[in-house]
């Protein structure tokens, strides 16, 4: 028989202090754990992902997931370390695009484009965070961008809920609805390092895409798929980062390195495998998938040493890589592209897993 058993109290999410903003307003950041002991820390501050443990060969967790350790750090200069991106993910040329009658102009923060929603993203609102604890810790955030915010139209309410599951994967799930047409492209800007530290070159890399997107000058996408056979941008097979990172092909030029988007083989929107990649030194291997199209992969080109944590972190020169699952840059002005177009009545949803072998 069964004494009257008190259920044992899981913990498997804790909340606690991330600073203060300018504004007065507390930021907290939550603390997810899995049984493997895997632990992944997100604050409501741009939805960041702080930290992130992963197993090396030998089962030792180590942070692997750039980012700083107060929120002050995060407003002083964070180049989307960890971040929730929105309204739209990647840029959009002159700022501009067309939605029936009305032009809409958004900030223009990249040059003469506008980068990541603009000048106040996703990255940089307090999100209202509901945790939920269990074998498989949850947190939902919630933030409602108004009607001309940054430009955009529409009240788009968003939610995104980052799930910490048993097999040692982080599964995220974008869920989006407006009350007039507008676009949307969310993902997260975490910056990945599986060695822990030092130069993401010698991580090996797969992206099951045969297309990439080459750019103008401005990283705008010229409209052609280009096949990446027989070219640096060729990930079909597992490659080192630095083999062809350094190569004198224009497009590598034009992004100081690897800064495209890579457009899926497979284009069907279930959630399936898109990629791999691993650091041989560590072992650590990390497998996406996603529901989306396309993944711009960054390679750090823009990190110039310049981020300093007051934990003393500083990242240097492509000390991390991003690997952004979405759909691709542009698109409300590239009608060819698979649109980004969201109604009233209609859900925008986007699901994402990073799971580490
Ligand atoms: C994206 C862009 C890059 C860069 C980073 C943030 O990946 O494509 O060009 O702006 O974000 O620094």
């Amino acid at each position: 028989m069964t004494a009257c058993s008190k259920e044992k109290p899981v913990t498997n999410i804790v909340k606690s202090d991330f600073g203060v903003l300018a504004d007065g307003s507390k930021a907290d950041l939550y603390t997810l754990t899995n049984a493997n002991g895997m632990e992944v820390k997100v604050t409501n501050y741009g939805g960041a992902i702080t930290s992130w443990t992963a197993p090396d060969k030998d089962g030792k967790y180590a942070n692997i997931a750039l980012g700083y350790e107060t929120v002050e750090d995060y407003v002083a200069g964070s180049p989307y370390f960890g971040a929730i991106i929105g309204r739209y993910g990647n840029r959009i040329a002159g700022g501009k695009f067309t939605l029936g009658d009305s032009t809409y102009q958004l900030p223009l923060n990249d040059g003469p484009n506008s980068l990541h929603g603009g000048e106040k993203g996703f990255d940089k609102v307090l999100w209202t965070a509901t945790p939920a604890d269990g074998e498989e810790p949850q947190l939902k955030l919630s933030y409602l961008a108004k009607d001309g915010e940054q430009g955009y139209p529409g009240n788009l309410q968003v939610t995104v809920t980052y799930t910490l599951q048993k097999d040692n994967s982080l599964k995220i799930d974008y869920e989006a609805t407006t009350d007039k047409e507008t676009v949307v492209n969310l993902t997260n800007h975490t910056y990945f390092n599986l060695a822990g530290g030092g130069a993401i070159t010698d991580h090996v890399l797969t992206l099951d895409a045969d297309r990439f997107l080459p750019v103008s000058e401005t990283l705008i996408p010229t409209g052609e798929r280009r096949a990446v056979a027989g070219t640096v941008f060729d990930f079909t097979r597992a490659t080192r980062i630095g083999d062809g990172i350094g190569a004198g092909d224009e497009q590598i030029r034009f992004g100081k390195g690897y800064d495209h988007c890579w457009v899926f083989t497979d284009s069907s929107t279930t959630l399936k495998p898109v990629g791999r990649v691993s650091d041989p030194k560590s072992g650590r291997e990390m497998e996406v998938l996603t529901t989306e199209p396309a993944i711009q992969f960054y390679s750090g080109n823009f990190m110039t040493g310049e981020y300093k944590g007051k934990g003393g972190r500083s990242y240097p020169y492509r000390t991390g890589f991003c690997l952004e699952t979405q759909h691709y840059p542009d698109s409300p002005n590239q009608p060819s592209f698979p649109s980004t177009l969201l109604k009233p009545g209609e859900t925008y949803t986007s699901t994402t897993v990073y799971r580490f072998l």
